[in-house]
């Protein structure tokens, strides 16, 4: 049961950067080119929250089964402690900044708010990854 989670959790984050990198390269063209605001914007920031939250919540769920069988000690301060902490951070970020964005007046806005609650998020999630692979 844990090493399946930790398995899904661990190549699900794949879906999580592609989406992340798509949604920045999108945001920050939007932005610069003063593009209008359409539908595949709405879709693809929506999707990519879902695709984020789905992490969280196996994280939360390994977490969870870590704390229930003892194992939280064996983990060790940075995969217990440091690795979640970043990410809750990161990815409270892209929901406050995505919602703000969403409810900018103007198209340019909500590129700007997208871009920033991406690109922020998205190194933070970049700097809890690498805590947990560079010491695997
Ligand atoms: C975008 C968010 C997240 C990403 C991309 C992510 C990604 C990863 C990756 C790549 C690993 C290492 C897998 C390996 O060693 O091969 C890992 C481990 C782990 N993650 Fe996350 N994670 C995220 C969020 C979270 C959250 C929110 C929690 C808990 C609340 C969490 C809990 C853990 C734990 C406990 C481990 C260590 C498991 C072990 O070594 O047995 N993660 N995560």
């Amino acid at each position: 049961m844990y090493s399946f989670l930790m398995q899904a959790h661990a190549d699900w984050r794949y879906l999580v950067l592609l989406l992340l990198g798509v949604s920045l390269v999108k945001y920050l063209v939007g932005w610069l080119r003063s593009s209008s605001w359409g539908r595949p914007d709405q879709i693809l920031g929506t999707v990519t929250t879902i695709v984020v939250d789905i992490q969280l919540l196996s994280g939360l769920a390994l977490w969870g089964v870590a704390m229930s069988q003892g194992l939280l000690g064996q983990l060790g301060r940075v995969r217990a402690f440091e690795h979640p902490t970043t990410m809750l951070v990161a990815i409270a970020i892209m929901h406050l900044g995505w919602r703000r964005a969403r409810h900018q007046a103007t198209d340019r806005d909500r590129f700007r708010w997208a871009t920033l609650a991406f690109l922020v998020a998205g190194l933070l999630i970049l700097l809890g990854i690498r805590l947990v692979t560079r010491m695997a």
